[in-house]
């Protein structure tokens, strides 16, 4: 069993589909084991997607997640970090597989409806930089 970190992006907020996003991780095997509603400052951003910093699309996509509320997200399941990239889709909605939740939710590469942890060492970043570890409610 592993866990994973997700993002509900603010264009899957807006567009008032959290439900359908969360029903694609619940029917493919994922379990919501934590989950809160933030609106993002720019420092927590910023921090976040460090590894980033250098590339052209830094700000814009510091601009973007901080726009509106997101819903910050503990998956978890077998093999919860590749499943929930299968569930996802490739980063560009444009280049995703059919069924995919950036093929149905994505705008863009930045609007791309969700984030989610790229490996097991990022998962356990990812989740420690947003959740208290009683936040986190594993059936594990
Ligand atoms: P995410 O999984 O949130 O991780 C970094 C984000 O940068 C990525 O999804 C995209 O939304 C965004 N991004 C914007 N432009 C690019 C790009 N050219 N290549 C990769 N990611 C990009």
């Amino acid at each position: 069993m592993e866990k994973t970190f997700s993002i509900i992006k603010p264009n899957a907020v807006s567009k008032n589909v959290v439900g359908k996003v969360i029903s694609c991780f619940e029917e493919k095997g994922l379990r919501v084991a934590a989950i809160k509603m933030v609106h993002l400052s720019r420092e927590k951003t910023e921090g976040f997607y460090i590894e980033h910093k250098d590339r052209p699309f830094f700000a814009s996509l510091v601009q973007f997640m901080t726009s509106g509320p997101v819903f910050l997200m503990c998956l978890e399941g077998e093999g919860a970090v590749a499943r929930n990239r299968e569930i996802m889709g490739a980063t560009d909605p444009a280049k995703a597989d059919a069924g995919t939740v950036r093929k149905l939710f994505g705008e863009g590469i930045e609007a791309n409806a969700v984030h989610g942890s790229d490996s097991s060492q990022s998962a356990e970043r990812e989740l420690a930089y947003f959740f208290e570890k009683s936040e986190i409610h594993s059936r594990f």
